[in-house]
């Protein structure tokens, strides 16, 4: 692995520039990734020459923008594998179609009596606005435990199943672990009680290809930016006749049929879910990102961050006083701790060297307390990521053992 460099370092601008000390070894692609060249020229054209609000001008400029953000929603279809362009609704992020689907979903198919399903793994975006509605409406809050590595067994979720349960919503990965559950086998327990599934694909969607039809999930979500987009854009997929039984969460313009004294009716489709005035930037942004993997050819840059993944695992599993935790398996997301060094300390000492990592919970609580964590630091791989960034982190985390914790301030 040694020597090899991405076939995509070039097309990252950031990724050029020095802003420390030393060069950037940028390894928290979980919380965002950056952005190609592709994708910032994509924001810049479109405020240069395509900018306006849509669905609301008949003039040309307008209907351009519209004709463009339809093609981007069918370039999302096509990315999901979603039978039509009418499952794709654009968010801001994963967290809002979450919460999208936590309102209308419990609106439309849970009171009292009734429950829903989330595993111990979820990133918070995935658990507090089910805890919330379920509150809210005297749904009974059901958690999965996942096992002590941070892994979780499908069995675990179909013991919490019954025939009052309406919705399930789980993780394609963790985001402190990269551990990958059994999707399959939690949908196919779910639907054989009658219960629909959501997929949270914050992080499966820059690791790996997704597809909604094999899956047969009912909901799948994910944020515009941490698949090499722009921030401000998110997707929550639905099945058709799924999205169709829900009554909107946000209400404004853009979403109605019909409004007056005699009744408000609401458009059918991803219209009904998208009011006010979308951040159509974003979303050609991220059509953009999606463009620019497939001319790369994503199968092989997963390939190659795959083959990362592993180098990684290996490189910091030899590092004195290193210790990783989740399941001994190789993921772009890889979580640790340095004996004798506080998670917050360790990242910003690597920050200073120019190695970007994230520490601390993570935003899973849960999943944290279940593994005996209080806080732990996490690298994440990017596409664009070589050994040479492996190397930076491991060769800094080798010297903190060897200089012992030794902290002056900034
Ligand atoms: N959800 C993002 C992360 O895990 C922000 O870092």
């Amino acid at each position: 692995m040694r020597g090899t460099h991405s076939p995509a370092a070039m097309d990252f601008p950031i990724l050029r520039t020095q802003p420390g000390e030393r060069p950037l070894a940028y390894l928290d692609n979980a919380a965002t990734t950056q952005k190609p060249e592709a994708v910032i020229r994509r924001l810049a054209d479109y405020y240069s020459r395509e900018n306006a609000n849509i669905h609301r001008g008949g003039y040309p400029l307008s209907l351009r923008a519209e004709q463009l953000y339809e093609q981007a929603r069918r370039r999302v279809q096509g990315w999901l594998g979603a039978a039509s362009p009418r499952e794709v609704v654009f968010t801001r992020s994963s967290t809002e179609g979450l919460n999208l689907l936590a309102h209308a979903g419990l609106e439309a198919w849970a009171g009292p009596g009734d429950n829903v399903v989330v595993t111990e793994l979820e990133h918070a975006s995935n658990y507090y606005p089910f805890q919330r509605q379920c509150a809210v409406r005297q749904v009974e809050f059901r958690v999965a435990a996942a096992r002590r590595d941070g892994s979780l067994d499908p069995e675990a979720v179909e013991a919490l199943l019954d025939g009052r349960t309406k919705l399930v919503s789980v993780t394609a990965m963790s985001n402190v672990t990269g551990f990958r559950p059994d999707l399959k086998a939690v949908i196919r327990a779910a639907h054989r009680v009658g219960a629909r599934v959501a997929v949270d694909a914050s992080q499966e969607i820059a690791h790996h290809r997704v597809d909604v039809g094999a899956l047969d999930c009912d909901f799948l979500c994910f944020s515009g930016h941490k698949v090499y987009g722009p921030t401000g854009c998110g997707v929550l997929y639905g099945k058709e006749e799924a999205l169709a039984q829900l009554p909107p969460w946000l209400y404004g313009g853009g979403m109605l049929e019909r409004a007056g004294p005699g009744g408000t009716a609401w458009k059918d489709g991803p219209d009904r879910f998208e009011a006010g005035s979308p951040d159509v930037a974003s979303v050609l942004g991220l059509s953009a990102a999606l463009d620019y993997l497939d001319g790369k050819g994503v199968s092989a840059l997963f390939a190659y961050e795959a083959e990362l993944a592993r180098y990684l695992r290996e490189r910091l599993g030899a590092v004195p006083g290193v210790r990783l935790h989740g399941p001994d398996c190789p993921s772009p997301i890889l979580t640790f701790s340095v004996e004798g060094w506080a998670a917050y300390d360790v990242g910003v000492l690597l920050g200073r060297a120019g190695v970007a990592v994230r520490c601390g919970a993570h935003c899973a609580y849960p999943l944290m307390e279940r593994m005996g964590l209080d806080g732990s630091c996490r690298v994440s791989l990017g596409i664009y990521n070589s050994a040479a960034d492996v190397d930076a982190l491991a060769g800094e985390l080798e010297r903190m053992g060897r200089t012992g914790y030794v902290y002056s301030s900034p």
